[in-house]
């Protein structure tokens, strides 16, 4: 399985992928990370891993479509049976998300259909909510809307901030994403109309 992964940030997401696919868990190797900011952390941790990585910066176009036509671009030359965003803190187009359908995954930090969109801790704890958590779920056009596949879920506790939260999610997010891909790469995993479907009865 050839997996782009594509990311705006610290990429500890993607770590957890590379770590799964160099111990062989993964079945399947990432042949690029792409990112929107040259800064971001997780080119570091692919260039240590020896994973080629690109750098598509928003600031160098004048549209979002112009943006993602470029991205679409570079993905495509990868020829990439998966596109994992972990982190890519962009709203995509529907011709983007349209080509990738079915093989592009996202992580969000909420127990989807609960809180799409930023701020996600914050919003959790304010509402006085008892469990929080991360969905894995196939990108579709609908913002963070698309086919959930797994969800982790983690209590809030009294006087949690968002930031310990966040932590307390994060940690759950390194098992379920790499979980998700291992089951794609293993081709039991689809999204079929709109549900992702999981077969446990592989050949
Ligand atoms: C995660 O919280 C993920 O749920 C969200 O962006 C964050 C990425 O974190 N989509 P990292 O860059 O993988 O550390």
């Amino acid at each position: 399985t050839r997996i782009v992964v594509l990311i705006s940030g610290s990429g500890s997401n993607l770590q957890a992928i590379i770590d799964h696919c160099q111990s062989g868990d993964i079945q399947g190797d990432i042949v690029s990370v792409i990112s929107n900011k040259a800064d971001a952390f997780g080119l570091t941790r692919a260039e240590r891993a020896n994973i080629p990585t690109q750098v598509l910066s928003h600031k160098e176009f004048d549209s979002r479509e112009a943006y993602d036509e470029q991205l679409a671009k570079i993905i495509d030359s990868c020829n990439p049976d998966l596109v994992v965003l972990a982190g890519f803190m962009r709203i995509l187009t529907p011709s983007l998300v349209q080509k990738f359908k079915g093989k592009m995954l996202n992580i969000h930090p909420s127990l989807l259909p609960k809180y799409q969109g930023l701020n996600t801790h914050q919003r959790a704890i304010d509402a006085n909510d008892e469990y929080h958590g991360a969905s894995v779920h196939f990108v579709t056009e609908e913002l963070d809307g698309g086919p959930v596949v797994v969800q982790a879920k983690v209590p809030i506790l009294p006087n949690d901030t968002a930031d310990v939260l966040a932590q307390r999610v994060h940690k759950q997010e390194h098992v379920i994403y790499p979980l998700v891909v291992k089951w794609f790469s293993e081709h039991r995993l689809t999204m079929e109309a709109d549900y992702a479907v999981f077969d446990n009865d592989p050949l």
